[in-house]
């Protein structure tokens, strides 16, 4: 099956990798942090197709829309997704120039009334209120092995009965991991487990195969998707 993803009009992807060759190159400094992604946020551009991911629309579209935030929404695609399909949606990130971008998206597909927007950092970020029917969240990657900590907050944003759907880059011979800091980004579902709560059942915890035209060649990834949704 071929999909498109949000990435695929560029040569790096969600995890930030460059794929002109595979060699093993030092750590970025600084590559996952706020001031890094501001940078590639700057001006006016797109960093993103602008398409919805496809794990997304698989497993939202078999969900009653309700209230969704979206971690890590960068420039709001799935947001705008998400509003388009009758959620009412709040994106999040840490960056001030990503969701500026994703403001002026949502306005010009239509949706800017239906839409919020909070910045935050998904690791320290702490839900209030009664929580959201569907906490969504793709190729956060945040460093140093942190997702497994990441869920757990994210999981308390979730109401009684609502889905919390993580997805990532899983590392696939061709979609290696560039740097040991990539590396340790990257995750396979089952990793993610043992920061399940109690209180969720596990629906999806699977590797899905996505393909991707880079540089003129067709490579094979994974997306690592866990779904789980919250007792009532
Ligand atoms: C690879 S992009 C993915 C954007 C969008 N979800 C998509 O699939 O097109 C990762 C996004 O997460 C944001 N991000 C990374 N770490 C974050 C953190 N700790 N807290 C909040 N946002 C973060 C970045 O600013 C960026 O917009």
């Amino acid at each position: 099956m071929t999909t498109s993803s949000a990435a695929e009009n560029r040569t790096e992807d969600h995890a930030g990798h460059e794929h002109a060759g595979h060699h093993r190159a030092a750590d970025p400094a600084g590559f996952f942090e706020p001031a890094s992604w501001e940078e590639r946020y700057a001006g006016d551009g797109s960093h993103w197709s602008g398409s919805p991911n496809p794990q997304l629309v698989a497993e939202a579209s078999a969900l009653t829309p309700g209230t969704a935030l979206d971690i890590g929404c960068g420039e709001g695609a799935d947001v705008i997704w998400l509003a388009r399909h009758g959620w009412t949606a709040t994106g999040l990130d840490f960056s001030a120039n990503g969701l500026a971008r994703a403001a002026r998206h949502a306005a010009a597909a239509g949706v800017g009334d239906r839409v919020s927007w909070q910045q935050a950092d998904a690791r320290t970020f702490t839900a209030d209120g009664p929580g959201v029917d569907l906490v969504t969240s793709h190729y956060l990657h945040p460093s140093a092995g942190r997702m497994p900590e990441v869920i757990e907050r994210l999981a308390r944003a979730v109401a009684p009965g609502g889905h919390l759907l993580v997805v990532g880059h899983a590392p696939t011979a061709d979609h290696p991991a560039p740097t040991g800091a990539h590396e340790r980004a990257m995750f396979r579902a089952e990793e993610l487990l043992d920061a399940v709560p109690e209180d969720f059942a596990v629906i999806v915890a699977e590797q899905r195969p996505r393909t991707s035209v880079r540089e003129g060649r067709t490579i094979t990834m994974e997306d690592s998707v866990l779904l789980l949704r919250r007792e009532a």
